[in-house]
């Protein structure tokens, strides 16, 4: 496959900001390609704080890393409301959050019908059983089992933290973002406050918009920074 598209100089250095992102079936010649070149990073970087770093976590994390995790959990120790997680699986992210903020209210949603996500994603459905399995039981932890598009910010207290780890095509994240900023934007600060979005990186694959739409979408108004050697970024409102 890969020498016929060679001979049809269909390969990366042939096609400036493209680049073969999945060969499906070579009987049917049949290739995805992703454009890359709209999506380098735009957003500037700013290092790992140390200081996040320096409490262990109590589980192992792995959807997200363990130094994604404690950057999350320092950005939320510095806030005074709820924190609400869009996409929180079995519970790896909330249990250090729901742990490190005991007077806090954690959030945690996730929807096990079937929702939005590409067949790309579908592999991350949690089962009634596994949702939020490793955090639910603390008594600070409210498990959401529906779509984020469900979501009533009004009827959650005071969300001073989101971390948007949900559908990651564009428009779930564009969809997730907007209802988060809209939150922030109509209702008053009480401290600081945080939007941190995951799955942030380039040369993700294409269904993965995050980057995408932060270029295209966000960064044009908004101070988001990515954090150096993670797949976060995020806004301070
Ligand atoms: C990468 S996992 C999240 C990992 C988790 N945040 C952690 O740190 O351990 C993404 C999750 O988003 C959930 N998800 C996808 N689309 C969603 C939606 N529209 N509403 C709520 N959850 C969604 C998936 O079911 C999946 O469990």
């Amino acid at each position: 496959m890969r020498e016929a598209l060679k001979e049809l100089g269909l390969l990366e250095d042939r096609l400036p900001g493209w680049r073969l992102w999945r060969e499906v079936d070579a009987n049917h010649g049949c290739a995805f390609f992703q454009f890359v070149g709209y999506d380098k990073m735009k957003i500037p970087t700013v290092s790992l704080p140390q200081e996040s770093q320096v409490d262990p976590l109590l589980g192992t994390p792995g959807w997200t890393k363990a130094e994604e995790v404690k950057f999350i959990r320092w950005l939320a120790r510095q806030t005074a409301g709820n924190i609400l997680e869009i996409g929180c699986n079995d519970g790896q992210t909330t249990l250090e959050l729901g742990s490190a903020l005991p007077n806090a209210t954690v959030y945690a949603c996730d929807y096990t019908g079937p929702g939005t996500m590409c067949p790309e994603q579908k592999a991350e459905l949690p089962s009634p059983a596994t949702l939020c399995q490793r955090a639910r039981h603390l008594p600070n932890v409210n498990v959401l089992d529906c779509p984020s598009a469900a979501l009533d910010y009004k009827k959650l207290g005071d969300i001073s933290l989101v971390f948007i780890d949900g559908d990651h095509s564009y428009q779930g994240v564009k969809a997730d973002t907007e209802k988060a900023l809209d939150h922030f934007v109509t209702t008053k600060a009480k401290g600081k406050r945080f939007i941190v979005w995951h799955d942030a990186y380039e040369d993700a694959p294409s269904w993965v918009g995050v980057l995408s739409y932060l270029n295209r979408e966000i960064v044009p108004f908004f101070d988001v920074p990515r954090v150096a050697g993670t797949w976060l970024a995020y806004l301070e409102i």
